[in-house]
């Protein structure tokens, strides 16, 4: 593919890459790992004790279990990857060495109640733009069954006395003839962004048996993995119902009601920056705006790609997001339950035409003159607050909004950078505004608030556990000013202030 990125760049984007790709692939180990500590605590039990638990063996055989179906779906997802480089063989320069030496640095250990694990630090974030168009999905191959799954790890045991590889068992299961269609015009929108669809005939493959995938990470990078799977029942689990609809539900209300007269011909454009795994994006397309989700970081990319692209029906993978800990599960059967996606199946979700994946940081890439007043809305949810510089984030929206635009925003002050001091070496810059102070900026750049309210809302919660982490997060409409004595044309309705929830 080309790049317009220099060759350092490149070089680096691979090694971040092939980290994120090992990350996913030391999953199993590590989450067998934990059942290992688990089984070992057990046996310390003195036999009166381990008499009146001996159902905990047969459930650390089960949560073996559970990591196994979910490593078929993390193997099903790196195989369908096409990566936006020629990763080629050992080019990159990524050595074991290299990530021995990042295994001593301070990297934020995972907490997905804090939001902080995927994007808390560079490793796995995209730093320049690509564009990925999501296709739709129109042939399998991939490997579709558990039992199948059990047998390539049979095979990567037997590869390790020397017999054929995993990875190329996978391989070996993928179509070689099958062509995918794109769904939207996929046009690139900013003027340095790249393609990298998936399309099958340029399917490359990974070899996942390389030994540049074969990396052991940072455990707190396979707490982003763990996190990923979260983010897939918020975003395409059932189970997120509830979430999506404290969340998403408001914004969608709320962009058809600034948007009441939607042309087919010509439909409002809308921005999604932190778009996750392209849950709320995708249902913007659904509402008829053309809509392109931004994300940076190269776990949630892979994993929407996959699920935009490669799904081909509801309901048809199955995860166990919740076997990762033991703590605050009221039931063994709670802790042990399987969550099945996508809900929606997005290639026939009726996405309007135009629909794209934007790879890239967010203020390099919509900070660029040609995305000044080019869209009719950006939605930004639960993101704001991964700025390094708030008020850098609010400038780019006003800028990046036409005249009379709209900016829906939902989300908490958990600023991500607060307490990297703890964790980084270097000091991290990290601007934290209270709400107030947020507004104040927006007003400054022609942003004015039409609408305001909090809701209350969970983040990646597990439903069923003991601990909750609730958020009341700020809910606003505000539209960029139209200029000097014209006004917007938002349909009325009057400032609330109001709270949907007492606290
Ligand atoms: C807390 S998550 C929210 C995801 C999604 N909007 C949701 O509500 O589930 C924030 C997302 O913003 C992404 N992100 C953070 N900083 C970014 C940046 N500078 N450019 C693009 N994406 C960014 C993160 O990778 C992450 O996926």
């Amino acid at each position: 593919m080309e790049s317009g990125m220099s060759k350092i760049d490149e070089v680096m984007e691979i090694k971040a890459l092939r980290r994120v790709i090992s990350a996913y692939l030391n999953y199993t180990a590590a989450a067998e790992e934990d059942i290992k500590r688990w089984d070992r605590s057990f046996t310390k039990l003195s036999s009166s004790h381990k008499a009146l638990l001996r159902h905990l063996p047969k459930k650390h055989e089960e949560l073996r279990r559970c990591v196994r179906v979910n490593s078929f779906f993390i193997i099903n997802m790196l195989q369908a990857f096409d990566p936006p480089f020629d990763m080629g063989d050992g080019g990159g320069g990524l050595d074991t060495q290299d990530l021995t030496a990042e295994r001593d640095s301070n990297i934020p250990s995972a907490n997905c109640n804090k939001r902080q694990a995927i994007e808390s630090n560079m490793q796995g974030k995209v730093p320049k733009s690509e564009t990925l168009e999501p296709v739709k999905s129109s042939s399998t191959g991939t490997i579709r069954s558990c039992d199948e799954w059990s047998a390539t790890l049979a095979q990567a045991r037997a590869k390790e006395q020397g017999e054929e590889a995993l990875g190329r068992k996978i391989e070996d299961n993928m179509p070689k003839d099958s062509t995918r269609e794109s769904v939207g015009n996929g046009e690139a929108m900013g003027a340095d962004m790249k393609h990298f669809s998936l399309k099958l005939d340029a399917y490359n493959g990974l070899d996942l048996d390389h030994p540049s995938y074969q990396l052991h990470v940072p455990s707190a990078d396979v707490d982003k993995v763990r996190c990923i799977i979260r983010n897939i029942v918020r975003d395409w689990g059932e189970e997120g119902m509830t979430e999506r609809a404290q969340c998403y539900a408001p914004i969608l209300q709320e962009l058809q009601r600034c948007f009441p007269h939607r042309s087919q011909e010509s439909p409002p454009s809308c921005l999604v920056p932190g778009a996750g795994l392209g849950r709320l994006a995708c249902e913007i397309s659904r509402l008829g705006f053309i809509t392109q989700g931004n994300e940076f970081s190269y776990y949630m990319l892979m994993c929407s790609s996959f699920i935009l692209n490669q799904t081909q029906a509801p309901l048809e993978w199955t995860l166990y997001p919740w076997i990762h800990s033991n703590c605050n599960s009221l039931t063994n059967e709670d802790q042990l339950r399987a969550v099945q996606f996508p809900d929606l199946h997005p290639g026939s979700a009726g996405i309007t035409e135009g629909f794209s994946m934007c790879a890239g940081d967010f203020v390099e890439v919509y900070s660029h003159p040609s995305q000044a007043e080019a869209w009719d809305a950006v939605v930004s949810c639960f993101f704001i607050d991964t700025a390094h510089n708030i008020v850098e984030y609010l400038e780019v929206i006003a800028k990046a909004l036409k005249p009379g635009g709209v900016w829906i925003n939902l989300g908490p002050l958990l600023y991500h950078f607060a307490d990297a001091h703890s964790y980084s070496q270097e000091e991290e810059m990290s601007i934290e505004l209270s709400l107030e102070d947020v507004k104040m900026v927006a007003s400054h750049y022609g942003l004015i608030l039409k609408k305001e309210s909090m809701i209350e809302t969970t983040y990646t919660a597990n439903c069923k556990s003991m601990m909750q982490n609730r958020y009341f997060a700020s809910f606003w409409t505000m539209v960029k000013e139209q200029g000097p004595g014209l006004q917007d044309n938002l349909p009325l309705e009057p400032l609330s202030n109001h709270r949907n929830c007492e606290h």
